[in-house]
This record gives structure tokens, C-alpha cells and sequence, in this order.
């Protein structure tokens, strides 16, 4: 059996074509628009002979691919490596990388944890933080937005929400960047990323720990479920794990990429000005429009057969959530950035049973600074070039410059 990238290598099926391209290059990376239309003017699937992987980038064939989890599994990984055929880099997630009947025990507790009840009981304090940040940056006038705003104010919430007792901003930001690194191919990007464990992934285990949860936040809840024998001490660390992996270097994201959509679309940022009741729309547009989670794997396991081409049991399917955010079929003027359009059936926070258990506090972080922002700034200007980091998995910006100003 031949392997490619840790998973079996497969003949292109059937009516698929091949494309010889890199998914995983830097440019694409940074700037993934036109691999994201070519890969929707291949049809449902194309053959990337490079990793020996399908890819998807239309809505419909990702959102079945990526909803489908008796055909299409997480367990065997959502990167490019087949966790059947090779041990992961880390134990499995007992969430995003596992299948029921696993699956549906482990995220009830952390949908328990994460419940809209309690992600309305910090909204309060997230938005107290928020109007502070902003009234501090808005002094400033002109600062780095990825560093003073899309990193400082989850950080400066997100630990109190869990209970860690302990926040070392670089050690939660970037474990977050290399869990998603991991991701991809055996590239410079996941090398890096890896070279950074020694120093990370310590740190991260003993917040997990425990003895390092205070009472009270979304951790706590987590080792209640300990307590209550529904899942074991371990699976409780483990579970804080799952919190901390993806609960940072997204809502870091989103924070980013909202900012940056409006600075780069003034109208429509004038329109939340008039009606800020679109804020939380524009928020959904702004996930669908630069998807900051932009690729996810599954793995088919068994044989089976999507829009009429045939897979094979053992394939890796690279599904583009960027790619089938942006699908005309879906939304008319797909290529344009509308606060007013209201996204339903967005792919950005995934679909089905894995689909995001997070959203509720994405949704509550992000919203209290667009609120901020949009009852206290008057303008928000570019004032450098927005430069984006190549992550396998995340498509976020590396350094933005913003000018703020308000009246
Ligand atoms: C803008 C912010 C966020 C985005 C774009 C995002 C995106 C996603 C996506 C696309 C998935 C689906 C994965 C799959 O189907 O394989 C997912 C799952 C997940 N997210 Fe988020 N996420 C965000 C914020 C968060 C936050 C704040 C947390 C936790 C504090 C979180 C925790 C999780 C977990 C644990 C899963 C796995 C759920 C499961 O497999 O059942 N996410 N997220």
C-alpha cells in the first residue's frame, strides 16, 4: 500500500480531473481567492496528484461531505494524515477527531459547558472589556490591530471564561496556530509549528490539569461531569484541551478579519453606523467572506459514491469551506463583502454534528467589539498594507495597521 502525506494513495476516480496545484503554497495561502473560484470550476471534485487527496470546494458536495459522518469519518483525522494508519502527533481529540457513539458523549458536556446560558452570563463583562479596549485604542488613534486588538481581547477574556488560573497570552495563541498547523503536509509551516511543542505543549497540558481550573467558568462545568462519573478525570483534561486548542486562535481570527473587512469596505461599515442591529449579521458575513477556518479534512470509510463520482474507501477529501462560502449557486454576488445579507447556510462554523460547539462565544466576543466599535469609531482606515499569515488550516492576518477615528 502506497502512502502519501500519512493516508493511502489513490487513482483519481472516474470524471474527476486532476489538478496539479499545492493547496498547502504560501501565496494560495495568503491569498486564496483564485484557487478558491478554480476549484469551483472543476465540478464537485478534483484530484490534487500531489497529496493524493480529493478536494471540494462547491457547497453542496462540501456541506454533504462535511456533514455525512457515517460515510465521511473524523476519527481517522481532519488533516491530511490517516490516524488509522499513523499515530497522531498528539492523543486524539475526543471531540473534532472522534466519531459517535465517542463523539456524542464527550460534546454533550461540552455543549453543557458552553451552553447559551452560559456564554449570556459573561456577556456583560465581554462587553465592559470591549468598550475599554476600544476607547483605548480609539485614544490611540493608530495602532498594530492584530496584536492590540484581534489578540489582546480574547486573551484578556477568554482564560476568566474557562477558569484558568494562569494566561500566558504566546502559549494560548500559539498552540492554537500549530494545532492547525499539524493539519496540513509535511511542510515548513507544520515543521515550525511542531519545533514549538517542547515549549508549548507542557504548559498547555498542567492548565488542563485540575488543580489549575478555578470554580465557576466553562472548566469547572467540564470536571463536574468528572464528578458525576459521565466521563473520566482524564477525558475532563482532555475536554479543557479541546476548549483551549479552538477556542483562541479562531475568535483571534474572526476579531481580525472583521476589522479588516471593514476597513476595506467603508460603506458597508457606514451602514452598521446608521443600523447597528446589521452587527450581528455582518458578523455571519464576515465569517462567510473570509472563513477563517478555510480547510478541513474527512476521511470515507467505507466505498461510496457523491454527485454521481465514485470514492474510494481511505481517501482524504480536502473540503475548502472558503471555497464553498464563496459559491454563486449559494449567494448571489458571492465575491461581494454585504453586511445586509444574512448568510444562512454559511460553512464557516462547519455543519452537522461537529458543527461549532464554540459559536455561541465566538459569536458573544466577537459581537461585543463590533458593538464597541461600531457605537464609538467614526472611521476605521488601513493605515499600512494588511499582511496575512499562511497557516494549513486558518486564513488569518499576520500584522494591520488601523487608524481609528471618532468624534
Ligand atoms: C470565529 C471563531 C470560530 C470558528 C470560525 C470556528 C470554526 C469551527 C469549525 C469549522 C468547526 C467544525 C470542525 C469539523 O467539523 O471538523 C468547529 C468545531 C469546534 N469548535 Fe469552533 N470555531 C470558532 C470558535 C470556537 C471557540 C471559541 C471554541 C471553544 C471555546 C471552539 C471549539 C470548537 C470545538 C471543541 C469544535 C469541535 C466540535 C465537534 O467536533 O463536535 N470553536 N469550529
Amino acid at each position: 500500500m502506497e502512502m502519501i502525506e500519512g493516508h493511502i494513495a489513490i487513482d483519481p476516480p472516474l470524471g474527476v480531473p486532476v489538478w496539479d496545484i499545492d493547496p498547502y503554497d504560501r501565496d494560495i495561502l495568503r491569498q486564496p481567492d483564485d484557487y478558491y473560484a478554480q476549484l469551483r470550476s472543476k465540478g464537485p471534485f478534483a484530484f490534487i496528484p500531489k497529496y493524493s487527496i480529493l478536494v471540494c470546494g462547491r457547497h453542496e458536495e462540501t456541506k454533504e461531505v462535511f456533514s455525512d459522518w457515517e460515510r465521511f469519518v473524523s476519527s481517522r483525522g481532519v488533516g491530511l494524515q490517516d490516524f488509522k494508519l499513523e499515530t497522531p502527533w498528539r492523543a486524539q481529540s475526543l471531540v473534532v477527531e472522534a466519531d459517535p457513539p465517542q463523539h456524542t458523549r464527550t460534546r454533550k458536556v461540552l455543549t453543557r459547558a458552553l451552553s447559551p446560558k452560559a456564554t449570556r452570563a459573561l456577556a456583560e463583562s465581554f462587553q465592559v472589556a470591549a468598550d475599554k479596549l476600544i476607547e483605548k485604542l480609539l485614544e490611540r488613534g493608530t495602532f498594530e490591530a492584530v496584536e492590540d486588538l484581534a489578540e489582546a481581547y480574547p486573551i484578556s477574556v477568554f482564560p476568566d471564561a474557562v477558569g484558568l488560573r494562569e494566561a500566558d497570552k504566546r502559549c494560548l495563541i500559539d498552540y492554537g496556530a500549530m494545532v492547525f498547523n499539524a493539519l496540513g503536509p509535511d511542510n515548513e509551516l507544520r515543521r515550525n509549528a511542531m519545533a514549538m511543542g517542547p515549549k508549548i505543549v507542557p504548559w498547555i497540558t498542567r492548565q488542563c490539569q485540575r488543580e489549575n481550573i478555578k470554580p465557576g467558568g466553562f472548566g469547572a462545568t467540564i470536571f463536574e461531569a468528572a464528578d458525576a462519573g459521565e466521563i473520566t478525570e482524564e477525558e475532563a483534561g482532555m475536554l479543557v484541551r479541546s476548549l483551549l486548542s479552538a477556542g483562541v486562535d479562531t475568535t483571534v481570527t474572526g476579531i481580525g478579519n472583521a476589522l479588516w473587512c471593514l476597513a476595506t469596505f467603508p460603506d458597508q461599515f457606514q451602514k452598521l453606523k446608521e443600523d447597528p442591529s446589521l452587527t450581528k449579521p455582518a458578523f455571519e458575513e464576515v465569517l462567510r467572506f473570509t472563513t477563517p477556518v478555510h480547510t478541513f479534512c474527512r476521511t470515507a470509510d467505507v466505498d461510496t459514491q457523491v454527485s454521481g463520482i465514485k470514492i474510494q474507501k481511505g481517501t482524504k477529501i480536502l473540503c475548502v469551506l472558503g471555497a464553498a462560502n464563496g459559491d454563486e449557486n449559494q449567494w448571489p454576488q458571492a465575491h461581494r463583502f454585504d453586511v445586509t445579507r444574512r448568510p444562512m447556510g454559511h460553512l464557516a462554523m462547519g455543519v452537522g454534528i461537529h458543527g461549532c460547539v464554540g459559536q455561541n462565544l465566538a459569536r458573544a466576543e466577537v459581537g461585543a467589539v463590533l458593538n464597541a466599535i461600531v457605537a464609538k469609531v467614526d472611521t476605521i482606515e488601513l493605515a499600512g498594507e494588511a499582511i496575512w499569515r499562511p497557516n494549513n488550516a486558518i486564513h488569518a492576518l499576520d500584522k494591520m495597521p488601523i487608524t481609528f477615528k471618532g468624534g
